[in-house]
């Protein structure tokens, strides 16, 4: 019997050591230290069983109606607004991805961006880094304080959750969240309040956005949002660079609207090196990071493995955006 033909669209950490002892399926993957292409990605997937793709692999309508005999799919990432769901659905092609063993990285990376803009890390460092750094100084590099500021969060899923709770464990900030419905389902060992958007942007200090891709959430943060804010803020974005207008940031920071800009995704991704962000002193931005600890990154690889193997025996995937077995 043929083996069944697993390609991974990147080299995904664990993935070779796994296909050792798994001689039973054809494990591929792409080997160049780049994405593929709209047309590679289809060729590779003509030849496949299934695939394991990345949030930068664009999974339309097209590439889905082209590759129907995909017995599935699984999204290396808990993010998958890289994929038509509708079509997935209409073809009955099941959909996996990596939730929760991403959390704790991924907050992390936000309270990371967070204490690096508070305590201006870029301009310091560059301080060092140029030989300006000449007498121990009094009055600069002086950071901001977070202890009891608002913190605004925008998606309180579990990732949002996880650095509500850092922010209110370390610096007893005080959590608002907004929209309402996303925060349904939290169930927190800490104080939080949902907010309506007029109290939203009356108390929030910080705005960080944990939120998917979605129409209500493109572009929300731009300079219409960034007007109505009542106070100077900081804005930590680890979720999706869809979700934010990069011009617009610029303008706040530089009318001093925005305190500091974090971001560990951007728009367009990966971001230029000529953007003008780069050169503002209290932007940081990181190449999307969130996830990218050794072991977060060998469990998603497990974790879409194990989607994979269900798909292929046509039995409920362990971790499904989308599942026709499930019963
Ligand atoms: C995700 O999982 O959606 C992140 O953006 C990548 O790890």
């Amino acid at each position: 019997m043929d083996k069944s033909v697993i390609y991974a669209t990147r080299e995904l950490p664990g993935l070779v050591e796994w296909a050792k002892h798994n001689g039973q399926f054809q494990v591929e993957f792409n080997k160049e230290d780049r994405n593929l292409t709209y047309d590679e990605l289809n060729e590779v997937a003509k030849a496949s069983d299934a695939l394991i793709t990345v949030l930068s692999d664009n999974i339309d309508k097209s590439f889905l109606e082209n590759n129907q005999h995909l017995q599935g799919i699984s999204n290396y990432a808990v993010g998958f607004n890289n994929i038509d769901m509708d079509e997935a659905k209409r073809l009955g092609i099941p959909i996996g991805n990596t939730p929760d063993v991403l959390t704790e990285a991924t907050a992390e990376t936000a309270l990371l961006l967070q204490l690096m803009m508070a305590r201006k890390i870029k301009r310091a460092m560059s301080a060092v880094r140029d030989g300006n750094w000449t007498a121990w100084e009094p009055t600069v590099f002086n950071g901001y304080d977070l202890q009891e500021s608002t913190v605004g969060i925008i998606g309180f899923g579990r990732i949002g959750q996880s650095f509500a709770q850092k922010m209110w464990q370390l610096y007893k900030c005080n959590i608002v969240i907004w929209p309402r419905e996303s925060a349904k389902r939290a169930e927190c060992n800490f104080p939080f309040r949902v907010v309506e958007k007029e109290e939203f942007f009356q108390l929030v200090d910080v705005v960080s956005m944990h939120c998917p891709k979605t129409p209500e959430t493109e572009n929300l943060i731009n300079s219409e949002f960034i007007a109505k804010m009542k106070k100077p803020f900081f804005f930590i974005n680890t979720a999706r660079g869809d979700c934010h207008n990069e011009n617009d940031l610029l303008l706040g920071l530089r009318e001093e609207k925005v305190l500091g800009v974090g971001l560990d995704v951007t728009n367009p991704e990966p971001m230029s090196r000529k953007s003008p962000l780069l050169k503002e002193e209290n932007c940081v931005v990181f190449p999307h990071i969130g996830s990218a600890t050794k072991k977060t990154r060998e469990q998603m690889t497990l974790m879409c493995l194990e989607n994979i193997l269900a798909s292929l025996k046509r039995s409920p995937l362990p971790y499904s955006v989308y599942d026709p077995f499930k019963v």
